[in-house]
C-alpha cells in the first residue's frame, strides 16, 4: 500500500551549486584569483590537476541554466557570489562582476525561482590570503565591504542572505588540515581563521541586518554515535567529533562562548596556538558573533559511527568518511575509529543514514529554539554514465526520497524545517576530487557543456510539483 506524505505549503524546493564550483570564466571581465586558483595550480593539491577555470560554464551558459531549473520546477535557487570578481583582489567594486550577479537575479525572479545566495563558498581573493587570509582580524573588514557591496547591489530583490558555507572546511580543513585552499597546515592558522570567519559572520549580519535583510549562515553538521553509548573511550569519541564539527560553531552563535572541552583539548596538543586564538578573542566579538539568526543552513550528508578503542583489524569499509582530511585538523583525533556498520555509501565512500538528518534537525532546534531551519545541501555522488543521452541513477533517485522523508520525519516531530536544497544542480568542480565526483541532478558533459537530468532530477521535479512523497 502507498502512503503519500505531503510538504507543508510554503516549503521551499530547491537546488543549490557554489560560484568556484560552477561559474568558470575565471579571469573574466575583472575577476582575478581567488585562493583555489592557486591552490588547484599546486601540484598534487586537486585529483588529475583539475581547476574551476571553465567549470560549468554558468557564467556564460546562466540564462539556459535558469531555464532549465524552472522546466524542473525548482522553486529555489542557492548560489554564491564570487569575492574576486565583486571586489577582485578584496579591493575596490567591479561593476562588471555585480553585474552579473544582478542578471542572475534578475532571470531567476523571472522565471519565479527565489534566490538565495551565500556570501561566502570558500573563494576569498588570492591577495587577501597573502595578506594573511582568515588569519588576519583585517579579513573580517573586507568581507563586510564584500557583503555591503553585494547587498546594496541586490537587495532591493533579496531579502533572506546566507554570510558563510561550513565554515569548518574553510577554516579546519583549509588552514589545519591543508586539504583545502589555501593548504595551510598549522592549528594556529585553523583556530584564527574559524573565529575570524564567525566574526565576519556577525559583522557581516549587523551590516545587512541594518539595511533590512533576513540573515543566516550555513554550517556542515553531523550526528557522531559512538559504538557502545556506555563505553567512556566511545562517548568521548562522540563528544570530540560532536564538538568539532557542532558545537565550536553552535556555541559561539548560540551562546557567545566557545566549547571549553575543545578548548583544551587544543590546548593539551598546541598551548601556544591555543594562547593566540584566546588573545584573538576581544572583547565583544562573541557578542556580536551571537546575535540572533533570522534561519540556519544544515549541510548533511552523512552520519558516522565512531568509536575511542584502537581498531583491532584494520576497518572493513569503515575508514574516516573522506571529507575528515588524512591529516586530521583536530590532533585528539588521532585515536578515533570509524568502524563500518554495513551501510550503503556512495562514491566519497560515505554512510547514507537518512535517519540521521532527521535526528539531526531536531538536535539543532532543540539548541536554537525559533530559528527556522533549512536544508541547505544534502546530496550524493554516484559513477553516473550517460548512456543514449540519459543518465539513469537509481541509487540517487532514492537517496534523495529517503532525505525527504527524513526531512518530513523531522517537520512531523515539530522541527520548523522550511526547505530543502539537493547538492548539487549540476555536476561540478567538487573541491580537491576535481570533476571525478559527480553530484548533479543533472549531468555535465565537461566536453561540450551539454546538460542532461538525470532520473534523479526528474523525480525530484515529481515530488516538487506534487509537493509529496509516495512511499
Ligand atoms: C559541501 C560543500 O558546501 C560543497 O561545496 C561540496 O561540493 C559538497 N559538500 C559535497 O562535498
Amino acid at each position: 500500500m502507498t502512503m503519500t506524505r505531503s510538504f507543508p505549503d510554503d516549503f521551499l524546493f530547491g537546488a543549490a551549486t557554489a560560484a568556484f564550483q560552477v561559474e568558470g570564466a575565471a579571469f573574466e571581465d575583472g575577476r582575478t584569483a581567488s585562493i583555489w586558483d592557486a591552490f588547484s595550480r599546486v601540484p598534487g593539491a586537486v585529483i588529475n590537476a583539475d581547476n574551476g577555470d571553465v567549470a560549468c560554464d554558468h557564467y556564460h551558459r546562466y540564462r539556459d541554466d535558469v531555464a532549465l531549473m524552472k522546466s524542473l520546477g525548482l522553486q529555489a535557487y542557492r548560489f554564491s557570489t564570487s569575492w574576486a570578481r565583486v571586489r577582485p583582489d578584496g579591493g575596490a567594486v567591479n561593476p562588471k562582476g555585480v553585474d552579473f550577479y544582478s542578471r542572475l537575479v534578475d532571470e531567476l525572479l523571472e522565471a519565479g525561482i527565489v534566490p538565495w545566495p551565500t556570501l561566502y563558498h570558500w573563494d576569498m581573493p588570492q591577495a587577501l590570503e597573502e595578506r594573511g587570509g582568515w588569519t588576519a582580524r583585517e579579513t573580517t573588514e573586507r568581507f563586510v565591504e564584500f557583503a555591503v557591496t553585494m547587498h546594496e547591489a541586490l537587495g532591493d530583490r533579496v531579502p533572506t542572505w546566507t554570510t558563510l558555507n561550513e565554515p569548518w572546511c574553510s577554516s579546519f580543513l583549509a588552514y589545519t588540515a591543508g586539504a583545502h585552499a589555501p593548504g595551510r597546515q598549522s592549528v594556529r592558522d585553523g583556530l584564527l581563521a574559524s573565529h575570524h570567519l564567525l566574526l565576519a559572520h556577525g559583522r557581516a549580519a549587523q551590516e545587512l541586518r541594518a539595511r533590512g535583510a533576513q540573515v543566516g549562515i550555513t554550517l556542515n553538521l553531523t550526528v557522531a554515535d559512538p559504538v557502545d553509548p556506555s563505553d567512556l573511550e566511545d562517548q568521548d569519541a562522540a563528544r570530540r567529533i560532536d564538538g568539532q564539527f557542532n558545537r565550536w560553531f553552535l556555541d559561539p552563535l548560540r551562546v557567545g562562548a566557545y566549547p571549553v572541552d575543545i578548548v583544551s583539548d587544543f590546548r593539551a596538543v598546541d598551548e601556544a596556538a591555543v594562547a593566540e586564538f584566546e588573545s584573538a578573542v576581544r572583547p565583544g566579538d562573541l557578542e556580536i558573533i551571537s546575535q540572533p539568526l533570522d534561519f540556519l543552513g544544515v549541510n548533511y550528508y552523512h552520519g558516522e559511527l565512531v568509536s575511542g578503542h584502537a581498531a583491532e583489524e584494520p576497518p572493513v569499509g569503515g575508514e574516516a568518511p573522506t571529507d575528515r582530511p588524512t591529516r586530521s585538523p583536530y590532533p585528539a583525533d588521532e585515536d578515533i575509529h570509524w568502524p563500518d556498520r554495513g551501510l550503503p555509501r556512495t562514491t566519497m565512500g560515505w554512510e547514507v543514514q537518512p535517519e540521521g538528518l532527521t535526528r539531526l534537525l531536531q538536535r539543532v532546534a532543540a539548541d536554537l529554539p525559533g530559528v527556522p531551519l533549512y536544508v541547505t545541501e544534502n546530496g550524493a555522488a554516484y559513477d553516473d554514465e550517460l548512456v543514449d543521452g540519459a543518465v539513469d541513477d537509481p541509487e540517487r533517485t532514492e537517496f534523495v526520497r529517503a532525505h525527504l522523508s527524513a526531512v518530513l520525519d523531522a517537520i512531523e516531530r515539530g522541527v520548523d524545517v522550511r526547505g530543502y536544497y539537493y547538492w548539487s544542480l549540476f555536476d561540478n568542480f567538487e573541491w580537491a576530487w576535481g570533476y571525478e565526483k559527480r553530484f548533479g541532478i543533472v549531468h555535465v558533459d565537461y566536453a561540450t557543456q551539454q546538460r542532461t537530468v538525470k532520473r534523479s532530477g526528474r523525480e525530484y521535479a515529481r515530488i516538487a510539483a506534487e509537493r509529496a512523497l509516495d512511499i
